[in-house]
């Protein structure tokens, strides 16, 4: 046998066992022998059932995908169920771990699924741009019923052990020896005899369903699908799943998937799955981390109390620190509100909302923090501010404690400076709001030790969030970019485009809104504080925000808001307030396409990552692409602007920048030199910064 697969038989059962770490997926030097072991275990008298296990931390979690968009080698996975439900003998898959995607598809080949009771079950393919391609859609709906199967395969969510048995994708949950209870399981139903019908020919819950209801489900998600096409590929394969025999709807589900897998949104959120898993890597892999058991967080107001919350969610006692009573209280009461609307809502139940709170300590004395391992600082932001607190922490923070800024734009390394310890000082950049948003930018500042940003990049993980090392500059990767695509937001307002029309080209494109509609939402007060600081002005909004517009908490801005409404009306009145500042400046306007609103800010948007790459501000490509995907909502069927960039074409971007700069004279058209390469030669890697 090979070392990635063998076989035991005792006592009349083989166990075939899979071992290729880290996650058993179905590559092709595991494929071959497991075919080749199934076939002789089906011909082979000495084996009355069979059992499928894993070695290490999981069953099988899905085909590799390392191998997609390259040829395909054989057997396919489709083969190996198929020559799965040739077997005229029990089979049963042990299941650990996940068992996703083809590591599904493998089990549910499988007369029988024993699971241990951690288990979790899923068909995340949807997540890569795909649909399960080894029978999945086919196969879970004869199982679980078309409804319950729709909702797992389009949202791609993996269910527990327990909730699989109740659904009856599942035969048994075990508490204990998971391998030793499939085997008695498979000895026992071999020992009954009988015929053991295979998943392919069980249709009785298929002809229990509602046709309209599913499609009206199905039609439900493709409203959402927001541009995606697998989750649409999903809903039409489940629906196949229904309506045609089995091995016609076999093919579809084929076809659709060989469709989608070569596609370019497939490919973007196949790079997307690297890439996050590349950004978490920080170099010094094997040095020590500090131990980070409590955590202080400064500032109990949006930030704090989301920070507190993310790190409470994951099971961290937090002592928050405000500057008056009254300050904390103010912010507990948020938190409080918070924590009692996720169990309205069904997402905590009252138990977990107690044990998160029971983790919170009030305080306003900063000798409080004493005791904490990384205390993390979200005050106002201004640079007197932040350098007092680091001034007090400096004083009250055991040795080692990591001492952290949550500053959107300021430096960390002037911070640091403030502090005896420069070298336990940086930035963690979390995103509003902090307790939901996934993206935490990790600030290293020039003297930031590498164990203590290790030891960040680490936590980072246990609270759920994806984290991408970044340099110091005005706003980090994120913040920066976001300035670079609104910068000719203005102009192209004056131009003669209505907020409506750069907002629609936007959520045409795939963002889940527009710059003006996401302006309002976040108050556009925020940006003109900002301008003032800097001494910069816009035209348009510094009067919006001077007529008291600053978006939904005024219930006007860019748009109107209907008393308690989110949705956007168009206002007439700024449009006619943009005409006069046109006509007072002397602009003349004129009809703006989409496609001029995507070049005149997205294009910036890529160039200023280029920069950022050349400055050596995001250590790869791939990173700013995780940064947008997960803070800003760039559509993920698009992998992130710089994976866009090549298939927006380079050379294409380089020129449009170049006619921009022309007619406008403006230096955010520059084209960046590392751009330039980009589109030589077709890579970033050859380009990219290193940290
Ligand atoms: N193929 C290739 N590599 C994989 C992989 C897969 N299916 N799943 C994980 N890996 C790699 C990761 O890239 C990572 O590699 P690295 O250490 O070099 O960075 C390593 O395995 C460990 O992965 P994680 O860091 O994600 O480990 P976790 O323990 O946090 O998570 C997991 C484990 C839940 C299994 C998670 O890795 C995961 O969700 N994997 C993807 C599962 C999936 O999408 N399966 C479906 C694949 S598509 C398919 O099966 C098509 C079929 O229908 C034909
Ligand atoms: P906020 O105004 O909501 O909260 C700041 C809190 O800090 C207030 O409750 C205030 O009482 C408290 N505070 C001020 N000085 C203090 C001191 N010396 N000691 C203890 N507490 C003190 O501000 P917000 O929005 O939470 O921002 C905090 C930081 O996070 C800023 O640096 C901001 O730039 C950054 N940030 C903000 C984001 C946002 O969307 N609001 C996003 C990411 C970062």
């Amino acid at each position: 046998m090979s070392s990635s697969v063998s076989v035991a038989i005792e006592n009349g059962v083989a166990v075939v066992t899979i071992d290729n770490p880290p996650v058993n997926a179905l590559s092709f030097h595991v494929r071959r022998p497991l075919y080749e072991a199934l076939a002789t275990l089906r011909d082979d008298p000495s084996a009355r059932a069979i059992v499928i296990a894993c070695a290490g931390r999981t069953f099988v979690a899905g085909a590799d995908i390392t191998e997609f968009g390259k040829p395909v080698e054989q057997p396919e996975l489709r083969a190996i169920v198929a020559l799965l439900e040739t077997i005229a003998k029990p089979t049963v898959a042990a299941i650990h771990g996940t068992a996703l995607g083809g590591g599904l598809e493998l089990a549910l080949g499988c007369h029988f699924r024993v699971a241990d009771q951690g288990a979790r079950l899923g068909l995340p393919e949807v997540k890569l741009g795909l649909l399960p391609g080894g029978g999945g859609t086919v196969r879970l709906p004869r199982l679980v019923g078309a409804e319950k199967a729709l909702g797992m395969i389009v949202s791609g969510a993996p269910i527990l052990a327990g909730e699989a048995k109740a659904a009856g994708l599942a035969d048994a949950v075990v508490d204990g020896d998971l391998l030793a209870e499939a085997i008695r399981f498979a000895s026992e139903t071999a020992d009954q005899g009988g015929v053991f019908i295979a998943v392919r020919d069980r249709n009785d819950r298929l002809a229990e369903t509602d046709l309209a209801a599913f499609d009206a489900q199905a039609t439900d998600l493709a409203r959402k699908s927001r541009g995606l096409d697998a989750p649409l590929a999903c809903a039409e394969a489940v629906h196949n799943a229904i309506t045609l025999p089995f091995d016609e709807a076999l093919a579809a589900e084929r076809a659709l998937f060989v469709k989608l897998v070569s596609g370019d949104q497939s490919r973007a959120q196949r790079h997307l799955f690297f890439a996050e898993r590349e950004a978490a890597k920080v170099p010094g892999k094997d040095l020590q981390r500090r131990t980070i058991e409590r955590v202080g967080i400064i500032g109990a107001g949006t930030m704090g109390g989301g920070i507190a919350m993310a790190f409470a969610n994951g099971g961290f006692p937090v002592t928050l620190l405000e500057t008056s009573a009254e300050a904390l209280q103010r912010g507990m009461a948020m938190i409080e509100k918070n924590y009692a609307v996720s169990v309205s809502r069904g997402s905590l139940t009252e138990e977990a909302r107690e044990q998160r709170l029971g983790l919170f300590k009030g305080s306003t004395d900063y000798a409080d923090l004493a005791d904490c391992d990384l205390i993390i600082e979200a005050v106002f932001e201004d640079m007197a501010v932040k350098k007092e607190v680091f001034g007090k922490l400096d004083a009250v923070a055991r040795p080692g404690a990591i001492l952290a800024t949550n500053t959107s734009y300021l430096d960390v390394n002037e911070i640091a400076t403030s502090t005896a310890r420069p070298r336990d000082v940086l930035g963690t950049h979390f995103f509003s709001p902090a307790n939901v948003m996934k993206l935490l930018e990790i600030v290293r500042a020039e003297k930031t030790a590498p164990d203590a940003l290790a030891t960040v990049a680490d936590l980072a993980r246990r609270i759920g969030k994806v984290a991408v090392v970044v340099g110091v500059c005005h706003g980090f990767v994120g913040n920066r970019m976001l300035s670079a695509r609104g910068a000719e937001n203005e102009f192209l307002l004056l131009e003669g485009a209505t907020p409506g029309q750069v907002d629609k080209a936007f959520t045409d494109f795939g963002w889940p809104m527009g710059p003006c509609q996401m302006g309002d939402l976040a108050g556009l007060d925020i940006g003109w504080r900002n301008r003032k600081a800097r001494g910069l002005t816009a035209v348009i909004a510094d009067t919006l925000c001077e007529e008291g517009r600053f978006g939904q908490k005024t219930g006007r801005g860019w748009y109107r808001y209907e008393s308690g409404s989110r949705e956007p009306a168009t206002d007439p009145e700024v449009e006619k307030l943009i005409r006069t500042k046109a006509g007072e400046l002397g602009i003349a306007q004129r009809e703006i396409g989409a496609d001029e609103i995507i070049e005149r800010t997205l294009y910036p948007l890529i160039n200023e990552g280029a920069k950022i790459l050349q400055e050596g501000i995001a250590a790869r490509a791939s990173d700013i692409d995780v940064v947008w995907v997960n803070g800003y909502g760039f559509p993920i069927g698009k992998g992130g602007p710089m994976f866009w960039a090549g298939l927006e074409g380079a050379v294409r971007i380089v020129e449009r920048l170049e006619y921009w700069r022309q007619r406008t004279g403006r230096g955010i058209f520059e084209p960046a030199p590392v751009l330039r390469r980009f589109a030589e030669t077709g890579s970033w890697e050859a380009v990219g910064g290193a940290l």
